[in-house]
């Protein structure tokens, strides 16, 4: 055995979604974020193709951020905006000082078909849950639609050929961490064949 089965078992089990609402305001350091986007590099990629992209709003650049998203989600939404949400949306800048913009730099003519740089991207997001996860920070992958509007685009700042994956808020909860979520039992899932 190279690593401790139920540290690893624990680990994965532990790792949450925990939003921004739900977060205490304790500020998450540089150094840690940079060693949870260290680790998502880390992620199996076919090719060798590193897709991920990032963009790290930290601090007054993520209070910044997430003012200019809520006035982008406001011009998405139109008439049907809501104006609690677009108060939610520029709240989460005051509640979380970290905050990631995912993004895929994707060969369109090239050896891999976009899927295959989707799930690299996801594996390394997942990396990136669960370095957060051992820190005790709650991390939070976020695609709303509105960041399809121009100006999210150009917000997330992101060049013309990166696909934006969306957002991964980090922040330390505020009281407990929250208990095991549900998943289905494996034998709904999965079929064996012995012979
Ligand atoms: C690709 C991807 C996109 C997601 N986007 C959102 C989102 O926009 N809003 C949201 O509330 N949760 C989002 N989630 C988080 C899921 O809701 C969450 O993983 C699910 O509820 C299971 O909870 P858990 O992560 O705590 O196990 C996303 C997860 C993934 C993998």
């Amino acid at each position: 055995m190279r690593h401790s089965i139920s540290d690893t078992s624990a680990l994965i089990l532990d790792r949450r979604s925990i939003s921004p609402e739900r977060f205490s305001g304790r500020k998450v350091h540089r150094e840690i974020v940079e060693q949870v986007l260290h680790h998502a590099t880390w992620a199996p990629n076919h090719g060798l193709t590193q897709p991920w992209r990032f963009h790290v709003f930290m601090d007054e650049g993520a209070t910044q951020l997430m003012a200019h998203l809520s006035e982008a989600y406001s011009l998405f939404a139109g008439e049907a905006a809501m104006a609690s949400k677009a108060e939610k949306i520029k709240m989460r800048g005051e509640r979380c000082n970290a905050v990631v913009a995912l993004g895929l730099a994707h060969d369109a003519g090239g050896r891999f078909p976009l899927w295959e740089d989707q799930a690299a991207l996801a594996a390394g997001v997942q990396n990136m849950h669960l370095m957060c996860t051992a820190h005790g920070i709650g991390g939070f992958w976020s695609t709303p639609k509105f960041l399809a509007h121009p100006k999210a685009k150009s917000t997330l700042g992101f060049e013309d050929d990166v696909l934006g994956m969306g957002l991964f808020y980090l922040g330390y909860p505020e009281g407990d961490w929250p208990s095991k979520g549900h998943r289905k039992p494996l034998e709904y899932v999965t079929r064996w064949t012995n012979t």
